[in-house]
């Protein structure tokens, strides 16, 4: 028999009310013989009933939200907003994981860098084991790190997340950036790294492959030798840094693109200085379509992720505000105001690479990195 989950899990689901209280009235004196009899019995039912009630209020608790999904090009189903875990310190991310879980969030986008997959993978294994939510409706992404991108590293590398996770398999695997802190070249090849996934697929470890920061340029090598295309790109998408090409390129290919950091990342800013201290949440466009939708700046970011063609991955650890950044699958932006959003006059990365920037290269400037001019 499963374990019961960890009180941190709901600690609201049970009510704790006393089965017969109420047939003690505190009014009247002692209650009868025949009273406490029938108390005791009531309460025995009722006691009775309980695991099973328990169970299914526990399980009522975590029900889905009936969200959009992207079928990608292996024919698997990506749900369209989930949530980012980048960020989310140790102490805290559990609690969000919990919490989003519970708002009906069912897809986590998780990285081995992000140094926090042991305390993802406790919520994730406490709702599993309770079989609040069965495995199948999850969606968990994880990213192989620049230093494990040889053959023998990705298979390990995936296998820590797993075990880390608790899982025993993910939805998705990408190559976290084209980089792998070679000079020179890069180095393993992403080929090798490529192949390395494609393993991974064959071996049921993962169901779905991809990348994430690479450009249509990487993107494109990659479909030269691919047995398995990738079928996710995962990149910075938000109204400062709309990546319209890089959309184009992919939805013509059959390759999803996720939007992540796309409320502007406010709280990267000291690991990614940026060159105007830029804040979308705090732009006047943003804040005005807010206004007129009745919506807050973070939602009209979400909704826009989702009207611009991508799924999205808001991060946070503040419970009402994850539950408020699922709460935009209902309503829409207006031509108008989605326009309003595309047309902001500027652009510019937030997560910009430069610290992969190497005079001896591979990458010597922005422009090699991205394979684009240096925006903004
Ligand atoms: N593949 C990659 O290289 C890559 C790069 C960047 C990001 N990502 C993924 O994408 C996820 C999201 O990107 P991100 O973390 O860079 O930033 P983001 O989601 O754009 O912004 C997160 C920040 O916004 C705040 N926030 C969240 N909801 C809000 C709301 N409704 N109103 C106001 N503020 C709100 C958060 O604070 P609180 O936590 O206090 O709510 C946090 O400071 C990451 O966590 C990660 O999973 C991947």
């Amino acid at each position: 028999m499963a374990a019961p989950p960890p009180a941190w899990l709901a600690p609201h689901a049970i009510t704790g009310a006393l089965p017969g209280l109420l047939a003690y009235s505190f009014a009247g004196g002692a209650p009868t013989a025949a009273a406490a009899a029938a108390a005791a019995a009531a309460a025995a039912r009722e006691l009775a009933a309980r695991p099973a009630a328990t169970a299914a209020a526990r399980r009522a608790l975590y029900t889905a939200v009936d969200a959009p999904h992207f079928t990608l090009n292996d024919g698997s189903r990506l749900p369209a907003v989930g949530l980012g875990t980048w960020k989310a310190g140790p102490g805290e991310v559990r609690a969000a994981v919990a919490a989003a879980l519970k708002a009906g969030y069912r897809h986590i986008d998780c990285a081995e860098v992000y140094a926090n997959e042991e305390e993802v993978g406790e919520a994730l294994g406490a709702v599993l084991e309770a079989g609040l939510v069965p495995r199948s409706e999850l969606y968990i992404c994880g990213k192989v790190w620049n230093s494990n991108h040889s053959a023998a590293r990705v298979r390990q590398a995936c296998l820590k997340s797993l075990k880390a996770l608790r899982l025993d398999y993910l939805d998705l695997y990408l190559i976290h950036w084209p980089v792998t802190g070679s000079v020179g070249e890069v180095k393993p090849s992403i080929q090798e790294t490529w192949q390395a996934m494609e393993t991974l697929v064959q071996e049921g470890l993962v169901r779905s492959i991809g990348v994430s920061n690479f450009s249509a340029v990487k993107l494109a090598e990659i479909l030269t030798y691919a047995r398995i295309p990738p079928a996710v790109c995962q990149v910075e998408v938000h109204p400062y840094h709309r990546n319209n090409a890089l959309i184009a390129w992919c939805k013509e290919r059959d390759i999803h693109v996720t939007a992540f950091s796309p409320l502007g990342s406010p709280d990267s800013e000291s690991i990614f200085p940026r060159k105007r201290p830029l804040v979308l949440l705090q732009d006047e466009t943003v804040k005005a379509v807010a206004a007129r939708t009745g919506r807050n700046v973070g939602q009209v970011l979400i909704r826009w992720a989702l009207q611009h063609g991508t799924s999205v991955i808001p991060k946070s650890t503040s419970p009402q505000r994850i539950k408020g950044n699922l709460d935009v699958l209902d309503w829409e932006l207006s031509a108008e105001d989605y326009a309003a959003l595309c047309m902001l006059p500027f652009q510019q990365r937030m997560v910009n690479g430069a610290m992969w920037l190497n005079p001896k290269g591979p990458y010597h400037t922005m422009e090699e990195l991205w394979d684009e001019p240096e925006l903004d």
